[in-house]
């Protein structure tokens, strides 16, 4: 039974912790969107590690870990995220680069920074060169993995491009292909090279159990998202089949990520955000800054509306809630049930899908349970505080929640 994970808000939902526990079960974990952006934390013996591109698959022995064609890859970073974990001793003989997976160079990089320098409505990328790489990949201009085999061609490639980056002002001036930033790219393109191979077959192998790792999340989607307040990919279930081969029909469980709350990082519209201290209290229990760039994340109640909205798009038919323990610290939790826009209200996302910045959100007020939970392993006992919310959740939601996580350890799960 092949099976997907995928986060249903703005990223951030913890799905690296879960992904972790549930290929356990399966023998292939592959990633199908994004790159260097993604930050999924995962704790080995006690050592927390954060996997930026390598699937969160390869803490499980001999598990085979794809980095699908949909991705853009940082060789750059990958080559120190793979020598990261050979140093902790694991094996990353498995991993699997799509031959059509394009590639991210320092060129893509300086594009990104120089564009969000030079903006007026910043968009807050993580600025690892996500967007520029996807535009010479549409514009057919991109390099691909099966590029860094031949590496006079690859120099020569990406030198005409940055000629055109420098003409266009795409880039500073002072951006020079003999510049160091360079030579370390070459090198580890290099490296990398070994792990660039087919990938339909593992794939379409009947023997095959796989696990669909998601990054970021549904209102990232370009094409369903907070646009364009989003990144460059499509995070929800349509990325999947073109960012790795496979139809969806081979999948039978959807499992969508939820925080038991909300965060966002970077700039776009977020209707349940919290400008007070309750958000500061959020932010700093949950400990909500970013993965990948340390950026602060901005925090706000449970959003059923956005949450039903990513369920459809997606076709979620199980819940993950994550970070339940944060609310812990509450006397009072909201969950909000409508949005409303001048005299109108809804709960259908779609219909403000434009006008986000200007809804205001209709609570539903539930009382806290003022108690560390962070170590029950059992739903039943859970305060009953907690159950009425989660039960709240999963009737407002009509999606069976599975696993409800109540800490960063492994073990911190309540199965349900
Ligand atoms: P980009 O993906 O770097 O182009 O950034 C576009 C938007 O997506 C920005 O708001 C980023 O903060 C956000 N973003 C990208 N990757 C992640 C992620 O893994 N988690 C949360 N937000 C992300």
């Amino acid at each position: 039974m092949n099976k997907i994970i995928m986060g249903g808000q703005w990223g951030d939902e913890g799905k690296g912790k879960i992904v972790d526990l549930i290929s356990k079960n399966v023998n292939v974990v592959a990633r199908y969107q994004g790159g260097a952006n993604a930050g999924h934390t995962v704790y080995s013996n006690g050592k927390k590690l954060v996997l930026h591109q390598v699937p969160s698959g390869i803490l499980q022995d001999n598990c085979i870990c794809v980095l699908g064609n949909g991705m853009v890859i940082d060789p750059v970073e990958l080559c120190l995220e793979i020598k990261e974990l050979e140093e902790l001793n694991f094996s990353t003989a498995n991993i699997y680069i799509s031959p059509n997976a394009h590639i991210v160079t320092p060129l893509h990089k300086a594009i990104d920074v120089k564009n969000e320098d030079s903006a007026k409505n910043k968009i807050g990328t993580t600025g690892k060169g996500i967007g520029p790489t996807y535009v010479d990949k549409y514009n057919r201009k991109g390099i691909r993995a099966i590029d860094l085999l031949d590496g006079d061609k690859l120099k020569n490639q990406l030198e005409k491009r940055l000629g055109v980056a420098l003409e266009k002002n795409e880039v500073s001036k002072n951006l020079n292909h003999d510049d160091e930033a360079f030579t370390v790219f070459y090198n580890s393109c290099e490296y990398i090279s070994k792990f660039i191979k087919n990938i339909f077959p593992i794939m379409h192998d009947q023997n095959s159990k796989i696990l669909v790792e998601g990054a970021q999340g549904a209102l990232l989607d370009i094409d369903h998202g907070t646009y364009p307040y989003v990144t460059s990919s499509n995070p929800t279930i349509g990325g999947i089949s073109s960012g790795l081969g496979i139809p969806t029909t081979k999948f039978s469980e959807i499992i969508g990520i939820f925080k038991a709350y909300v965060t966002r990082v970077g700039n776009g519209p977020f209707p349940t955000e919290l400008f007070d201290n309750i958000g500061e209290t959020i932010q700093d229990i949950g400990k909500e800054f970013g993965a990948t760039t340390g950026r602060p994340r901005r925090c706000g109640w449970f959003d059923s509306v956005a949450a039903n909205y990513s369920i459809k798009l997606n076709g979620m038919n199980q819940i993950v809630l994550t970070k339940l323990d944060i609310l812990s610290e509450f006397d009072t939790i909201k969950v909000c049930t409508a949005y409303k826009n001048n005299e109108s209200e809804s709960n259908d996302y779609s219909e403000f899908m434009n006008n986000l910045d200007k809804v205001k959100p209709i609570y539903r007020e539930f009382e806290g349970w003022n108690c560390d939970i962070s170590s029950i392993n059992s739903y039943n006992d859970l305060p009953k505080n907690a159950k009425e919310y989660i039960e709240y959740i999963q009737n407002i939601l009509d999606t069976k929640i599975a696993i409800i996580s109540v800490g960063p350890k492994r073990n911190q799960v309540i199965e349900l």
